[in-house]
């Protein structure tokens, strides 16, 4: 009787929350409706904006209340409320801050991940994903001169993969919190502010932190780097640590790897490079020798949603010490024990803080295998090409521009008369924001106001380079009419 009755409540239940498994008409005219929003999307990125300065979304209608939506309604709020506010990272007129990409065939990998929700945290759970991530990991070990025994992983973006990184160092050199303060951590200024972050969150930030001096380039000065650990030995302190960049944030400037990679081999220090913006410019035979010494590192990251056009949401840790890698992150656990196999394929979730985790490595492979890789190495030569025509064109129309970049970042500001340097700067800033239709952002370099450029998006074409030109000059143009107008006044 008892049983009947649940059973029947069971089977209520289950009827009440049958609209989480839509039948298949269901599923088609959804998916029709979105592959019609997402074509129509697309479409549009050639004319639309790249930044919409406006105000804030209408937050309520975010709000969840329990009512149910049609799809149309959603998709209306989408277009409203999310896509014309902000940065449109999807946009090939995306140059500011490090742009992302959004290739379609990931966008399928993706879609496909989630529809099977393969597990690809451990080799028991998903054999096959882990298996492909892990072929995708050997992949970038061979790009970069890594050994077959480093190790790798699949990570959220470049501050996780640092993150992961850096607690290697850590692990490896056996920095427990009595050596913290002893410890020296050798870097320059240009490093992304993710390392400051991960250094605080693994317990380093009461160590040391050495700025090492930079040259005209906003290279590390590896003769600096190297007297200050001679100084910091002498002084009986623990140096164990550089962080190198191989394409900077701001600048794009690649470190010395080689020299750094040598004063870290002779003082038996951990040697990490970031190269989460610069690294697959590797595969350009035109800078790959600007990357020497990038196969001595200790440890290496580099963001396949930066530098292979995919979606947000994937970075990729090397590291060469195993056991560092693990010391933090294998961990076990009595309701786990299905999963201890012998298998030799190592478990993501045993070298990264995640256990369950998307399965990332689809969106990258998917693309990888549909298009081959030269496609890619192509784009990427293009972004170079890009970023040397922009600063041609910017010096000819009378802009002062930063050194020549190594990689597809770079900078500049208007030399004005009569008004502050820093203040005309800003004020064409506004302007460009104001404009919109490319997105530049800013920066303070050598202690100056100044406009960046960071060409990295695969849809951004030439046009879109004579299109900032034109915008540029434009707003040049304005702001020199508010200066005008306000001394005036
Ligand atoms: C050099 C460098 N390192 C790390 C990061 C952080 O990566 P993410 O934003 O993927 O966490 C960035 C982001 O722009 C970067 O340019």
């Amino acid at each position: 009787m008892i049983e009947k009755e649940i059973k029947d409540q069971i089977l209520a239940k289950e009827n009440l929350s049958k609209a989480l498994e839509p039948n298949e008409d269901e599923r088609k005219e959804l998916l029709n409706k979105l592959e019609t929003f997402c074509n129509n999307f697309i479409d549009q990125l050639e004319n639309g904006k790249a930044y919409y300065e406006n105000e804030s979304p209408d937050r309520t209608k975010f709000a969840i209340d329990n009512q149910t939506y049609s799809f149309d309604h959603l998709l209306e709020i989408y277009t409203k409320e999310v896509l014309p506010h902000g940065v449109n990272p999807a946009s090939g007129g995306h140059l500011g801050y490090i742009p992302g990409g959004g290739l379609f065939t990931s966008a399928l990998g993706d879609y496909l991940a989630a529809i099977s929700n393969e597990y690809a945290g451990i080799h028991f759970g998903s054999p096959g994903a882990v298996c492909m991530e892990t072929e995708l990991i050997n992949w970038v070990k061979s790009i970069f001169g890594f050994p077959k025994t480093a190790i790798g992983n699949l990570s959220s973006g470049g501050s996780i993969a640092n993150l992961i990184a850096l607690n290697a160092a850590r692990d490896s050199h056996e920095i427990s919190s009595e050596k913290v303060k002893k410890s020296v951590i050798y870097l320059s200024k240009q490093v992304h502010h993710c390392i400051q972050k991960a250094l605080r969150i693994i317990g380093l930030g009461e160590s040391n932190i050495r700025y090492i001096a930079l040259d005209e380039f906003h290279r590390m000065q590896s003769t600096d780097l190297e007297k200050k650990i001679a100084k910091d030995k002498m002084d009986g302190l623990n140096p164990y640590l550089i962080i190198a960049s191989a394409g900077t944030t701001d600048t794009g400037a690649i470190d010395p790897l080689d020299e750094i990679a040598n004063i870290a081999k002779a003082n038996k220090m951990w040697f990490h490079v970031d190269a989460a913006y610069g690294g697959f410019f590797i595969l350009c035979d035109s800078v790959k020798h600007k990357f020497k010494g990038i196969e001595k590192a200790d440890s290496l990251v580099v963001d396949p949603h930066k530098g292979m056009f995919l979606p947000y949401g994937i970075g990729i840790v090397l590291v060469k010490d195993r056991s560092a890698m693990m010391h933090s992150n294998n961990y076990t656990a009595n309701y786990m024990q299905d999963t201890f196999t012998n298998e030799r394929i190592i478990n993501p979730a045993d070298v990264s803080p995640e256990l369950t985790k998307h399965f990332r490595g689809l969106r990258m492979w998917l693309p990888l295998k549909l298009h081959g890789i030269q496609p890619f190495i192509s784009c990427l030569e293009a972004k170079l090409l890009q970023t040397k025509y922009f600063l041609s064109l910017l010096k000819s129309h009378g802009f002062q521009t930063g050194i020549e970049p190594d990689l597809s970042v770079s900078y500049f500001w208007h030399e004005a008369t009569n008004i502050e340097n820093d203040l005309f700067n800003k004020q064409l800033m506004a302007f460009i924001h104001q404009d919109g239709r490319v997105f530049l952002s800013s920066s303070i370099i050598n202690n100056k106001y100044v406009i960046r450029i960071a060409i990295l998006s695969f849809r951004t074409k030439l046009n879109t380079i004579e299109l900032g030109m034109e915008m540029i000059l434009k707003a040049r143009t304005k702001t020199l009419d508010f200066f005008k107008r306000s001394q005036n006044i």
